[in-house]
């Protein structure tokens, strides 16, 4: 994993960060989702992005399952896989904040490692941990995609929660408790973060 290229050097292009963010009137940064299966991270993701959109802010949302249908196809659901899908969606966020892109990135992302290297690739305010706290009682309700109900009749191993461990965030941007808040809320609370610390400066609508 620590492999580095021989014979390759890299390639300083003309215009940088720097230039792009230039004539953007909003701060490009990655919105880390994590939390539980069926925890709302894809739906609060969602709801921050269209009202995102809506300001006139360039995003785009990066989504487990979607990514895994592509990108990450040759990937499973053991620690090492579940590394590297996150080591590569974490170099795809980057690229994203290089391109001037609010980057919504929705992984379980289980490991608190595997977390801090994402964070780890971009200036320290442009990663923004976003903790989707549903008990795994309320995923296990919700099911919404059929996936606990497999896991029970033994049809799925290595789950989250389950038999695979997920590692809670100790010290997140930001700290959704599902339980307690709307889906409109949840995102409202995500936008006033951006607009508080100035993420959103120019941005008046
Ligand atoms: S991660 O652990 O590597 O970050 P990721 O967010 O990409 O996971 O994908 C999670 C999605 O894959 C879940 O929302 C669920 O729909 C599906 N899935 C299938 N098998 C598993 C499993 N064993 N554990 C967790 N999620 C799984």
């Amino acid at each position: 994993m620590d492999f580095v290229p021989n014979n390759i050097v890299w390639n300083n292009n003309y215009i940088t960060k720097e230039d792009r963010v230039k004539y953007l009137s909003y701060k490009p940064c990655i919105l880390w989702f994590t939390g539980l299966s069926g925890s709302g991270k894809s739906t609060i993701a969602n709801a921050v992005e269209s009202k995102l959109y809506k300001m006139g802010t360039k995003t785009y949302l990066l989504d487990g399952d979607n990514i895994r249908h592509g990108l990450n196809k040759d990937l499973g659901f053991s620690e090492k896989d579940r590394t590297e899908n996150i080591r590569r969606i974490s170099e795809v966020a980057k690229l994203f904040v290089d391109s001037g892109t609010i980057v919504l990135a929705a992984f379980i992302s289980p490991f608190q490692r595997d977390r801090k290297l994402a964070r780890m690739l971009v200036n320290k305010d442009e990663f923004i941990e976003i903790f989707i706290d549903t008990s795994l009682k309320i995923c296990k309700q919700r099911d919404p995609k059929g996936l606990y109900k497999k896991v029970e009749v033994g049809q799925i191993k290595n789950f989250t929660g389950i038999d695979s461990p997920y590692e809670v965030p100790t010290n997140p941007e930001i700290h959704l408790k599902t339980d307690e808040l709307t889906i409109e809320q949840a995102s409202d609370k995500v936008i006033n973060y951006l607009k508080s610390f100035n993420y959103l400066k120019d941005l008046n609508r």
